[in-house]
């Protein structure tokens, strides 16, 4: 949530800040602003709107200089206007700070700063931040950075720009993400790696309450007492070219083209031999033994996958588990011990409601392995294990390619942990290791097969309402079809499990609902028929998801999108695919901007 970037160097900032912007505003996107140093005086340019309301305004009246700090907004502090923009400025003009996060004590120091006569001029918590500084500043800007955030409480992510220092601006970050952009004779910050891979692949990932002081030559970093700190080079080793639109019309088209792609890359380098092979997964038989339960956390899309994973882990490895969205695990006590492992799942690894579950979790004493999609994230770093899903960045606010590796990841994982428990035997093993191999072939047969959605969203984007049903993995699936349709098309929509809807919510079908159907799972094909019988018989329009083999669907339902034959325990990572490109047409339909959608943004780093 946020984007923040910064320049230091022998350019001219302002069309660097822009460009980094340009490539952060899926983290939000209700206001944007820059600020740079301009002849001695720090000159403010924001507005809200989009990025083009924002270039247009530079480009009016451009502030010339070789050092600024940008950022793009979600709003949680005080409407999207102009005035409660960013950057914020101290009354006396002389700092300016661009903010990701949420300072949760802003009230209490904003009573403080009134008092000490500075005058607040937006209802952001940001603004605290900026005068907070102003007042600590005595001439050493990193000393004024470093008693400010230990009086700060709540998660942050700052840019900070001191109009005494000509040739240095400072950044810091804790519970939001930052890195550092190492160029020669310039250098950069960045909330995220696509804002800088232009210019720099060599990049410093930075810890928590760790403070830069960067120039155009030399970047130093501190940790809170002032003490410097010795940093390792991250090298990126993925190019500009994934983090853009090659072409294509949207980021979330792109982005479901590369599925098969992403999951071969997934799957393919942990299989040797015939045997899955997960990374530094330190995870042994004797372990797995030892384990009484195991809890999956995560958000949103994730947290799909995660519903999916409880299924096929349990049916599986026979190990009980629990899965939970984070926001509610953290708060609820949960009973967990040194006996249990806890999954956590998210492509950012910046999530905070899944990264404060996971240090609930290590404080209960539980183990933690993450899937995470970004490397070397938050959550990445605090996990025990990590198994990286290997999809690429992913731009489009709307989740797609990252939820099927998300998938790939936990057959993997399930399967793993059953064999070395000899929960199953060695010819189901490579049977469904071979059917995983298989899955981005299938997968580009959903793809080729795309237009027959586009048509059927066609004549039906006006649906006020539409429920998905399915049972078993198709509930789960259909969890995360709903959730596509909702987030980029805005049409309510409700997922439930076909046997569930006869308690209550068959009340809402009348004539002309529209009813998804993924009818994917074999056993449950019969009942999934009467379900769909059922819908039909009170005037639902059915569009069903099923196998190419499956001719009794096409029976009752009203159109049919087939799959592939697969397995029904691996149906899930195609099967998706067909609900993700449905939400998509719908949205492109109804003319919504499906890659940035209403209210929502990428990388949820506040609560
Ligand atoms: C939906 C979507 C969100 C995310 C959720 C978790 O399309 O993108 O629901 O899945 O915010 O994000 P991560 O996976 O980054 O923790």
């Amino acid at each position: 949530m946020c984007g923040i970037v910064g320049y230091i160097g022998s350019r001219d900032a302002a069309p660097i800040l822009l460009n980094g912007l340009k490539k952060l505003e899926y983290r939000g996107y209700d206001s944007a602003g820059v600020a740079i140093l301009d002849n001695g005086n720090i000159k403010v340019v924001k507005c809200k709107g989009r990025l083009e309301k924002l270039e247009e305004k530079v480009n009016c009246d451009a502030p010339v200089g070789n050092i600024g700090i940008g950022h793009t907004r979600w709003a949680t502090h005080g409407e999207p206007n102009d005035l409660n923009s960013h950057p914020h400025i101290s009354s006396s003009g002389k700092i300016a700070v661009v903010h990701n996060g949420i300072i949760e004590n802003y009230l209490e120091l904003k009573e403080f700063l009134a008092a000490e006569g500075y005058e607040f001029v937006s209802d952001t918590d940001t603004e605290v931040v900026a005068h907070l500084i102003d007042y600590h500043y005595h001439g050493d800007i990193v000393q004024a950075v470093i008693t400010s955030i230990n009086e700060i409480e709540g998660s942050y992510a700052l840019g900070v720009l001191c109009r005494d220092y000509p040739d240095k601006f400072v950044a810091a970050r804790k519970d939001s993400p930052l890195i550092v952009g190492l160029g020669n004779g310039e250098n950069f910050i960045a909330s995220d790696i696509p804002a800088i891979l232009e210019y720099t692949r060599d990049v410093y990932i930075l810890e928590d309450k760790e403070i830069v002081l960067l120039s155009d030559k030399e970047v130093k970093v501190f940790n809170n007492h002032g003490l410097a700190v010795q940093k390792k080079v991250f090298k990126v080793n993925w190019d500009v070219a994934s983090a853009e639109k090659a072409g294509y019309e949207h980021f979330m088209m792109k982005e479901m083209c590369e599925e098969p792609k992403v999951v071969r890359d997934t799957v393919n380098p942990r299989i040797k031999d015939g045997n899955i092979v997960l990374d530094n997964i330190r995870i042994t038989a004797e372990d797995l033994k030892n384990i009484r339960k195991i809890f999956i956390v995560a958000c949103g899309t994730a947290y799909h996958a995660g519903v999916v994973g409880k299924y096929i882990i349990e049916k599986l490895a026979r190990i009980p588990v629990e899965v939970d969205v984070a926001s509610e695990f953290r708060y609820r006590d949960p009973l967990i011990s040194d006996k249990d492992l806890v999954i956590i799942i998210s492509q950012s690894g910046e999530t905070i409601d899944t990264l404060f579950a996971l240090r609930e979790s290590k404080k209960k004493g539980a183990r933690v392995l993450s899937i995470v999609n970004v490397v070397g994230s938050s959550i990445a770093r605090e996990s025990d294990d990590v198994l990286y899903t290997w999809a690429g960045p992913e731009i489009a606010v709307a989740s797609t390619k990252a939820y099927n590796t998300q998938l790939s990841a936990l057959y993997l994982i399930a399967l793993d942990f059953a064999y070395k428990l000899g929960r199953i035997d060695r010819d189901y093993y490579s049977k469904v290791i071979e059917e995983l191999k298989a899955v981005p072939r299938e997968i580009e047969k959903v793809l080729a097969n795309r237009d027959i959605i586009q048509k059927f969203a066609s004549q039906h984007y006006n649906a006020k309402s539409i429920f998905f049903i399915g049972r078993g993995l198709d509930y789960a699936l259909s969890m995360e079809g709903s959730l596509k349709l909702k987030e980029i098309s805005y049409i309510h929509s409700e997922a439930y499990a076909g046997g569930e809807l006869k308690h209550g919510t068959i009340a809402l079908i009348e004539e002309g609902t529209l009813v998804v159907c993924p009818v994917t799972q074999d056993s449950l094909v019969e009942k999934m028929i009467s379900n769909i019988r059922e819908v039909k018989a009170r005037g639902a329009v059915v569009l069903a998801i099923a196998k190419e083999s499956n001719k009794q669907v096409c029976k009752v339902a009203d159109v049919v999108v087939t799959i592939p034959d697969v397995d029904s325990f691996i149906a899930p990572i195609v099967a998706v695919t067909p609900l993700q490109l449905f939400a998509y047409y719908m949205a492109l339909q109804k003319g919504c901007d499906v890659d940035k959608p209403r209210n929502l943004a990428k990388s949820v780093t506040v609560e």
